[in-house]
């Protein structure tokens, strides 16, 4: 539900508001750490993990895989952080609890599982193109047969598929010139401006019924971006992590 063409504003928007890339309490500098970033577009959010030296570049590798199949195997209880952002709403039709459990399935004992996904809503100040957004957003989810607050019960989801030590946190994510940052500013305005581009397609290409006037939708990509650029906006994130029980 998001751009593919600047991934790197959303994740410096991101990192900017979490203070870091990731909120549980792993030990990154810990050497030969198993990690697995589901869904990681071209890499930026692992790579930009702070680990140890000698556990970058040359041990990073990539595979094609959709959270919709079944996992390798061998990667079972593997891994010692299972990080995804930003991935899950892919889903579709696949159960987003079944998508769950999938990636808990892969987290050693005692080791950690992060999730990081939009509440899809937008802050009491923000414009009509931030609202018309949230609405478009929330027509598309439901066209799918979702619930596009699907954010709302990862917690729950985690504790089903037999995580401990839950913890769920918002991330006040700021759009545009509510960051103060001037070139972050700009570059989050024409991501977010772009991520309408493929719900508009989805619309019509599904034939869904219009959310908004043919004219808002038509102008929605353009108004947002003029939006961001003069009054900002704000899309809060939910982070929840946990841990599989430890091996007694
Ligand atoms: C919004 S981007 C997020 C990228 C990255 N995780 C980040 O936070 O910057 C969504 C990513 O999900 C990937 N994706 C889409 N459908 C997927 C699926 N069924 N299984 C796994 N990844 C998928 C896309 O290729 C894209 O890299």
């Amino acid at each position: 539900m998001h751009s593919n063409q600047d991934t790197a504003a959303q994740h410096d928007a991101i990192r900017e508001a979490i203070g870091g890339l990731i909120a549980c309490p792993i030990d990154v500098g810990k050497q030969g750490i198993r990690v697995l970033d589901s869904g990681t577009g071209d890499g930026t959010d692992i790579t930009d993990i702070k680990f140890p030296k000698s556990s970058h570049a040359s041990s990073i590798s990539f595979r094609i895989q959709s959270i919709t199949s079944a996992w390798p195997g061998e990667w079972t209880k593997s891994f010692d952080l299972v990080h995804q952002r930003l991935v899950l709403g892919a889903c579709g039709s696949f159960p987003f609890p079944e998508a769950v459990k999938n990636l808990a399935a892969l987290v050693k004992p005692g080791g950690w599982i992060e999730l990081i996904e939009p509440d899809q809503t937008c802050g009491i100040g923000d414009g009509q193109a931030m609202r018309d957004f949230i609405t478009l957003v929330t027509c598309v989810f439901e066209h799918m047969g979702g619930n596009v607050r699907y954010a709302y019960n990862i917690k729950r989801w985690l504790q089903e598929a037999g995580m401990i030590d839950i913890e769920e946190r918002s991330i006040p994510l700021f759009l545009g010139t509510s960051i103060p940052d001037q070139d972050l500013a700009r570059r989050t305005a024409r991501s977010t401006a772009d991520a309408m581009l493929p719900l508009l397609k989805y619309l019509e290409m599904k034939g869904c019924p219009p959310p908004l006037q043919q004219n808002a939708l038509d102008t929605l990509s353009e108004r947002l971006h003029a939006e961001l650029l003069s009054q900002g906006g704000f899309y809060p994130l939910r982070v929840i992590y946990g841990r599989a029980p430890p091996d007694l």
